[in-house]
């Protein structure tokens, strides 16, 4: 018998599952054993550590636990658990996201071709799978080019070619990451395919959207901070003038539309182009770097709290985009290359009024490498204050509190 109550969620941090307790719901918790994090197995009712990636061996062990426990809803916030969630809604008809919606999503090229087919937006886009192709593309598309892998994450492998001159150099560059199996995240997102896109101008945006019954409430636009395509932070509410705002957001809403998500948590990252708005891509999952909690407390909205409580129906609906009460920000500090000896002024820069909060994500031992990708970036700094210029005014002038101190490695 299903039990009301009941609801099934893969992967993610702990805070997810403390939120769904929070809301009274009985938790079966799926988890790789890679991921499994502190506090997880005790606040989870059920515990299932199984390889989730692997759909033969999961579906049999999902099957099970529906029969014990009756979950009557799934819900994932992490990317790599997002098609899995589709395949058990499609097997088990739980509604909620479906496999091929969710495969949309994570397939960068499948995205592109299905805006097109469905008339939403056209950007040249097509497998590469040679240095070759990527200059055929840019024969018929023109420089810069972009090349970066069809279903990849944290801009691992994310190349902007500007010239015929550059594309062996950058070629060999990101294919040198396929079987990398030392990167963080390695087993989850592995490089294989990649894909080339006409480069789309303009500034970049994010938007943090929340779907209730087809009804897609943006509920907050993010900017961006960047590093060559590195985002090395955030600031929201982002801020923009009213009529631009409006066409971001009535473009973002069209794309969730087009794209047939109907419930549930959107991070869509798009630019304001000179051709007009353009998807850069898009999720049925929440943004990283700790977005979710800034948008919880500048807009009052807690995406991962309704993550749970909107598919169990014991959160109502979002009418309107909720009001924002705060501004806020966040910024990355990056050591430079070497061995790290000390991370200092961290418990300082905590205590500072307006700090939300500091993460470090090195420790002394540590070897760092030139930024790459997403995972080399070391120490986060989040602050909130009245309105978002005031916040990166402020953390503006606390960045250079936090010192990561390094050896030059001996060559
Ligand atoms: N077609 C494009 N035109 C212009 N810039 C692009 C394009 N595609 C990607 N970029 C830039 O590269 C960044 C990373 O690309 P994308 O978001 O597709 O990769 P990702 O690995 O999913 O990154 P992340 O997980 O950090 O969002 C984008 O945020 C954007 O700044
Ligand atoms: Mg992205």
């Amino acid at each position: 018998m299903a039990q009301p109550d009941t609801i099934l969620i893969i992967g993610g941090r702990l805070e997810a599952l403390q939120k769904a307790k929070e809301l009274g719901l009985r938790v079966v918790f799926l988890q790789h054993k890679e991921r499994l994090l502190p506090g997880q197995a005790d606040t989870a009712d059920v515990l299932l550590l199984v390889d989730y990636l692997d759909w033969e061996v999961t579906r049999p062990i999902v099957r099970a636990a529906h029969e014990a426990y009756g979950f009557t809803a799934v819900m994932t916030l992490v990317e790599q658990a997002t098609e899995l969630a589709g395949r058990i809604n499609d097997m088990l008809g739980l509604g909620g996201t479906s496999f091929e919606v969710a495969r949309r999503f994570h397939d960068k090229l499948r995205m592109r071709e299905w805006l097109h087919h469905t008339g939403f937006e056209s950007v040249g886009c097509a497998e590469v799978t040679s240095a070759q192709d990527v200059r055929d593309f840019a024969e018929r598309h023109g420089f810069p080019v972009v090349v970066k892998p069809l279903d990849g994450t944290a801009s691992r492998g994310v190349a902007v070619i500007h010239s015929p001159a550059d594309v062996e150099e950058s070629w060999a560059e990101v294919t040198g990451l396929r079987g990398r199996a030392d990167l963080p995240m390695a087993t989850f997102y592995p490089v294989d395919r990649f894909i080339a896109e006409e480069y789309i101008d303009g500034v970049e945006y994010s938007a943090e959207s929340f779907s209730f019954d087809g009804h897609h409430v943006v509920v907050s636009l993010t900017g961006k901070f960047h590093d060559g395509c590195v985002e090395m932070g955030h600031a929201l509410p982002a801020i923009l003038p009213e009529d631009v705002e409006t066409a971001a957001v009535a473009h973002v809403v069209g794309f969730l539309t087009a794209m047939g998500l109907t419930d549930g948590v959107g991070h869509t990252e798009i630019k304001l182009s000179s051709k007009g708005p353009r998807i850069i891509e898009g999720h049925d999952r929440v943004a990283g770097d700790r977005l979710l909690d800034l948008v919880a407390v500048t807009h009052g909205f807690d995406m991962e709290r309704y993550a749970s409580g909107w598919p169990m129906r014991v959160l109502p609906a979002l009418a309107d985009r909720p009001e924002p009460v705060l501004g806020s920000v966040t910024k990355w500090v990056n050591g430079s290359p070497g061995t790290v000896v000390a991370v200092e002024g961290v418990d300082e820069l905590r205590a500072e009024p307006g700090v939300f909060a500091v993460d470090v994500h090195v420790s002394p031992g540590d070897v760092i490498e030139p930024m790459a990708d997403n995972f080399g970036r070391h120490v986060q700094v989040l602050v909130t204050a009245d309105t978002t210029a005031a916040a990166i005014e402020r953390i503006d002038s606390l960045m250079d509190r936090v010192r990561i101190v390094t050896r030059p490695a001996v060559g």
